[in-house]
């Protein structure tokens, strides 16, 4: 089989690797991949960015699955243009993608099939989002309606903090175009999950839950990244959450695809807050987590090719998703700076024969060495038979590890 994989974060070099392990595999091409997946065993990087050279890509190279990391290209409508052109691709249509590629419609879609979440308001209109934000308690959550690369969603303290945000998204246009609506919603306390599932339209199977650390710096201070670290399982998923979640978002959700005649095959991302009150749905997302991915898959004993393809095929209700009995935790290194501005180009020293598996993101191979090229540039990801061994096994070797201004959080899974 050859596979194509979109995207060039450590999500993908971890799908790579993962789809690589299947003796059905033979040649895996990453469009644009990353220094990491240069490397993997029988991968290959292309150059190809645009869905439309994707598409010619495939076409002359008798790909016979596409696999799709990050979400812009199915927002874009990828699947769509791949299944007219009768090639195999796993993910979710134009239509369905907007489950996150608008809150709007993810909110509606929500509210409509009875999902459990946040209260909300939706505003196109700035003055009528002004005027709203003065009767409310505080504090409140304000989100671009539109993919804003994660840095789209405020938590307002005060009236004055909810108008700034409101300015910023709607008059400014900070995200061009994907913050000209907004929604307000309700902010809830509780603590985080992210649980990645697999869907051919039929059956949602929700694969091992985990936890990411979204702040820069320990403690959770300081703004939001794309992530920072992960653990899996999460140790607040206990069965009796997993079963409220069951009840109370994967099932109305599932019945909501069918509802609405969604074409929907890939992956659902559901971000959730747990709570006294229950589980909440936070946010979907139409592909995988990124550093999710890199506990999740490691964990993973089934097939995850034989997976995907059962999903394309709209037979996964025989399939059974298994995982190790075992705690993953996966720490990021990331260049000095990050979020905000960083350098790049700095040599990454000490990856060779170190016992855990190393998944690049932000990193390229030059004159045969490996160089930083992004904000988030590494992650380490170990297994214990318990988190405490995990998280011993992934610092221990991530100590082996350098480039200039390389930062790493020392809290993950603390
Ligand atoms: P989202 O993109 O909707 O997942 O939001 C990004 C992050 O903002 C989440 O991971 C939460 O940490 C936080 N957040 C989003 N919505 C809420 C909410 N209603 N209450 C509290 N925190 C929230
Ligand atoms: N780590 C969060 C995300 O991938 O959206």
């Amino acid at each position: 089989m050859k596979i194509l994989v979109v995207g060039n974060g450590g999500r993908e070099h971890t799908i790579a690797w993962k789809l690589g392990e299947s003796p059905k595999v033979e040649k895996i091409y990453c469009a644009p991949g990353n220094g990491g997946t240069a490397m993997e065993n029988k991968c290959e990087n292309i150059n190809a960015s645009t869905n439309e050279e994707l598409l010619d890509f495939a076409l002359e190279n008798a790909i016979d699955l596409t696999v799709v990391g990050p979400e812009v290209y199915l927002c874009e409508g990828i699947v769509d243009l791949f299944k007219k052109h009768n090639l195999k691709i796993f993910g979710p249509s134009k239509e369905a993608s907007q489950l996150e590629g608008s809150k709007t419609y993810a909110k509606e879609f929500m509210k409509k099939h009875g999902v459990k979440t946040a209260g909300y308001e939706a505003f196109s209109c700035p003055k009528a989002a002004l005027n709203y934000v003065k009767e409310v308690d505080y504090p409140i959550v304000i989100k671009a309606d539109g993919l804003a690369a994660g840095k789209g969603v405020v938590i307002a303290g005060s009236v004055e903090e909810a108008e700034a945000a409101i300015n910023d998204f709607m008059v400014n246009d900070t995200f061009k175009g994907a913050g000209k609506e907004i929604i307000v919603e309700e902010f809830l306390e509780g603590v985080e999950a992210s649980i990645l599932s697999i869907t051919d339209g039929r059956v949602i199977i929700p694969f091992i839950s985990s936890k990411d650390h979204k702040a820069i710096f320990e403690g959770n201070k300081g703004p939001n990244t794309g992530g920072m670290g992960t653990v899996a399982p999460n140790p607040y998923c206990t069965n009796e959450v997993l079963a409220t979640f069951d009840q109370d978002i994967l099932k109305p959700t599932l019945k909501g695809i069918q509802e609405d005649c969604l074409d929907y095959v890939g992956i659902i991302f559901f971000g959730l807050m747990i709570n006294e009150r229950g589980v909440y749905l936070l946010e979907y997302n139409v592909r995988m987590g990124d550093p999710e991915t890199q506990v999740v898959l490691p964990l993973m004993d089934s097939s995850f090719v034989d997976l995907i393809e059962a999903a394309v095929e709209g037979r996964l209700e025989k399939e059974k998703v298994t995982f190790k009995n075992k705690t993953a935790c996966c720490v990021i290194g990331a260049s000095a700076g990050y979020p905000g501005k960083y350098e790049t180009g700095e040599v990454i020293q000490g990856v060779k024969g170190n016992k855990e598996k190393v998944f690049y993101a932000g990193a390229a191979l030059k004159n045969s060495k490996m160089v930083t090229s992004g904000g988030r540039v590494f992650g380490i990801t170990a297994l214990g038979d318990s988190l405490d061994e995990a998280r011993e096994k992934a610092y221990s070797s991530l100590k082996n590890i350098n480039f200039n201004g390389m930062y790493y959080r020392t809290d993950i899974g603390k």
